[in-house]
């Protein structure tokens, strides 16, 4: 088994595109919570109509839900991985704890100013959920996903005003796992401005 990477941080500081670069060039498979809700909310089925209740407002989905799903999906892999987006309450990091060990746990530093402004002009691919930046890494194409040509969209929480929800909840509910990993000595911080690059050169050096 390879690494086992737990990416924490607001959102908007990284997550999901480092999450991808260990995955092209580590081999590491990402678990994104976030993207397997999406999913469910693009299928209609019960967990997505469920979860479209929460994420539109920028809260949590509930810790029981999450941990099931996440759960069902580590005990599928036998490689290493990386996951983005959970845990992100103590009590989801608990239950992790009970069904697999985390090697590392990476902490993104970022100001909320970047963050908004990160996001605000995210677009997402809804095939292969690679992330672009209008400005700080846009497509080859107006619209079109380098990596597999599906058209791009912007995610319904994206706007400023849930953005602001989003990192309301962060820091009620999620900054708490900072301490939490730092006391088991697995914490690893970086500035998570900067390149995306120059932040891929410092996680690689810190594993
Ligand atoms: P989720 O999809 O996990 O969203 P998030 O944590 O808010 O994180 P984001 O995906 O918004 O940001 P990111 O850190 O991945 O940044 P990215 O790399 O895209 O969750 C969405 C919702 O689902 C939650 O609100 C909740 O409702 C629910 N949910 C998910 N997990 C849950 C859980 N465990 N428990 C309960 N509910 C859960 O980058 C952002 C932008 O910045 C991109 O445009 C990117 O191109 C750009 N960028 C990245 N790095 C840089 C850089 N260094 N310089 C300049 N631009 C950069």
């Amino acid at each position: 088994m390879g690494f086992r990477v737990v990416l924490l941080g607001p959102p908007g500081c990284g997550k999901g595109t480092q999450a991808e670069k260990l995955n092209d060039d580590l081999g590491l498979i990402r678990l994104s919570t976030g993207d397997m809700l999406r999913e469910a909310v693009r299928n209609g089925t019960e967990l997505g109509k469920m979860a479209k209740t929460y994420m539109d407002s920028g809260g949590l989905v509930p810790d029981d839900v999450v941990i099931g799903l996440m759960k069902e999906k580590i005990s599928t892999i036998k490689e290493g991985f990386v996951l983005d987006g959970f845990p992100r309450t103590v009590q989801q990091a608990e239950a992790l704890d009970e069904f697999v060990d985390i090697q590392h746990v990476i902490n993104f530093e970022v100001s909320d100013d970047e963050l908004v402004k990160r996001l605000t002009s995210r677009r997402s691919c809804p095939d292969c959920n690679v992330v672009y930046h209008m400005i700080y890494k846009p497509p080859m194409k107006d619209g079109i996903c380098d990596k597999c040509g599906a058209t791009l969209y912007q995610r319904s929480d994206d706007t400023e005003e849930t953005v602001r929800a989003r990192l309301k909840v962060y820091r009620e509910n999620t900054f708490p796992l900072i301490e939490y990993y730092d006391k088991k000595g697995i914490l690893l911080n970086i500035d998570g401005e900067g390149s995306i690059m120059e932040i891929y050169d410092s996680i690689e050096e810190a594993l």
